[in-house]
């Protein structure tokens, strides 16, 4: 049986929530009618990306980033562009969208 985290519309397109996953917390960015999603952890030192409340996706829509040094992650497959863990990947969650609501895979 599969894990509800979010319903899709609780995310505005191309923004992020977060929510409690079974091993901790996750960023699901909604990517139209899918999403995606990432341990709420960044490799560089291992800190929540976010300093305030579900800011994680940069002006240009393609990143996420981490408020701490301001790495950047491309929402795609979490791998980090710039910043201090730059080649590094953020912990990608598998997830599912059914019936709107996003689900882990
Ligand atoms: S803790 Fe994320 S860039 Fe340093």
């Amino acid at each position: 049986m599969s894990t509800d985290l979010i319903a899709l519309k609780e995310i505005e397109d191309g923004e992020a929530k977060r929510v409690d996953g079974p091993t901790g917390e996750v960023v699901v960015v909604r990517q139209g009618d899918g999403a995606v999603a990432y341990i709420n952890v960044c490799p560089h030192l291992g800190t929540p990306l976010q300093m305030d409340d579900d800011e994680f996706v940069t002006d240009d829509g393609a990143h996420l980033a981490c408020m701490t040094h301001a790495a950047t992650f491309r929402i795609s497959d979490g791998f980090c562009t710039s910043g201090p863990c730059e080649g590094d990947t953020l912990e990608s969650v598998p997830v599912t969208v059914v019936d709107g609501m996003v689900k882990l895979a």
